[in-house]
């Protein structure tokens, strides 16, 4: 039986998707003593974790390798191996379109791989982000077309995944899980198996349920981003400064929680989930206010910055069309290499527009595509020589004072610099 395969550590773990959120998570489970199985379509990515070589920053090299050469864990194309596996994990990108409606494509054809092998037994868990209802009614009526019966013969579950790169303090092992199954026999498997991997698990009565959840997360960060966005500009036009302000305000030990401005929002997770819930709203008559709300806010932030770059430097004389600028950060958030939906490259491709020469630096992305055209992270020397450098990803190796002292004109878009005096600071939101 699955219960007694997984509490002996006994089940066959697949993961599908070996990204951002399906690598750590196979390794997690082959740490914790289960055979796994990481399936991708890309052979690049498969070749890399069978020889122990991790290319997510939050899978560790050393504990892959481990897992490697112990033989817990292997990676392969090969998706009728499913076959082998007493549970599914499927990790597969959920994007939106350019009209930003879901794309669950991915799902879907993961979910006709499944069907191709499933038998009597199996548990598959879907963690990839998505609507309300996908699990129920995109995922289910897959599966169902084998005649096996959900609950019975096998099992079907959402438990969203979490993980947040970068995070030290919170990886898959100390943040809670939540799960809702198709069944109450399904919602039972998929609790099992994240307790005796040691995860604080929360199971609700659906897989809707669990999927909502996640969406509740995402969106009220987005929510939330957009409501300190809006403020800066206010504080900015009466001369307060939001950063002194959101210190002042986080002194309280109750009912309130920080929120940063910054350029925009970005990553696969924050600027593309809300919009998954706003589309499934349309089809229930409902328009979810908050959402188009904070997305048009959030989306004019990099035209807000760029109006602000461009009038700091025609106030120091530089006729902006002719100026030089140097953009530090192009990953979507501090210390990650993740350049999904980053509000630095529409910064950058917004002041290609509008300046005569636009460099970038990051230390963790060597080179970027803008416009059909390469760019490559230039070194940090290059802030002596133009006219502006803008903060837009905080990346925390950075020098700040260092930077200040060498600039001639700083825009920090992330308060990065607010321990800093130096009169060539232009705050975002001050
Ligand atoms: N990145 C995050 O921080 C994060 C956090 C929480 C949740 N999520 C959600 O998790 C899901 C995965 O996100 P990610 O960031 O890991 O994506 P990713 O792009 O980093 O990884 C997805 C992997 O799936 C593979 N893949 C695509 N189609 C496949 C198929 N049919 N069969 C096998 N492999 C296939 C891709 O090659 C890729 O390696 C998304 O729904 C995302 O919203 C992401």
């Amino acid at each position: 039986m699955l219960d007694q395969k997984i509490k002996t550590n006994q089940a066959k773990v697949g993961v599908i998707g070996l990204g951002y959120v399906g690598l750590p998570l196979v390794l997690h489970f082959a740490k914790k003593g289960f055979k796994s199985i990481g399936f991708d379509i890309k052979e690049s990515r498969v070749l890399l974790v069978n020889q122990g070589k991790s290319y997510i920053r939050d899978a560790d090299e050393q504990e892959l390798y481990k897992v490697i050469k112990a033989k817990k864990l292997t990676a392969t194309q090969n998706l009728t191996r499913l076959a082998e596996c007493d549970i599914i994990q499927i990790c597969v990108p959920t994007p939106v379109n350019p009209n930003k409606e879901p794309d669950v494509s991915y799902i879907v054809d993961t979910s006709n791989s499944i069907l191709k092998t499933l038998r009597k037994g199996q548990l598959i868990i879907l963690k990839s982000t998505t609507f309300p209802e996908t699990t129920q009614k995109i995922v289910l009526p897959i599966l169902a077309k084998s005649g096996l019966k959900v609950g019975k013969d096998f099992y079907l579950a959402f438990s969203p995944e979490r993980i947040d790169p970068g995070n030290k303090k919170f990886t898959i092992g100390n943040t809670p899980t939540v799960v809702g199954g198709i069944t109450s026999k399904c919602t039972e498997l998929a609790f099992l198996l994240y307790k005796t991997v040691g995860c604080k698990v929360i199971s609700v009565s659906s897989a809707s349920a669990a999927e909502m959840a996640k969406l509740l997360e995402n969106t009220f960060r987005n929510v939330n981003i957009a409501l300190v966005n809006e403020l800066a500009q206010l504080c900015e036009r009466m001369g307060i400064n939001i950063w002194e302000v959101i210190v002042a305000a986080s002194s309280k030990p109750f009912g309130y929680m920080p929120f940063y401005p910054g350029p925009g929002v970005g990553g696969h997770c924050i600027p593309i989930d809300p919009y998954y819930l706003s589309w499934k709203a349309r089809e229930y008559d409902f328009h979810t206010s908050f959402i188009e709300l904070s997305a048009r806010i959030n989306d004019n932030m990099p035209y807000y910055v760029v109006d602000q770059v461009i009038e700091a430097i025609s106030r120091y004389g530089v006729c902006p069309s002719k100026s030089t600028v140097l953009v530090l950060g192009v990953a979507f958030k501090k210390d990650v290499e993740d350049l999904r939906d980053s509000p630095s490259l529409k910064l950058l491709g917004l002041l290609l527009r509008k300046v005569g020469k636009i460099y970038y630096n990051d230390p963790y992305v060597r080179s970027i595509e803008l416009n059909n055209r390469k760019y490559k992270s230039v070194p940090l020397t290059k802030i002596r020589e133009v006219d502006c450098v803008v903060i837009a990803t905080d990346h925390s190796v950075y020098d700040y004072k260092k930077i200040v002292r060498q600039s001639k004109l700083v825009i920090d878009t992330r308060g990065a610099t607010t321990h800093i005096q130096g009169g060539n600071i232009v705050l975002l939101g001050s």
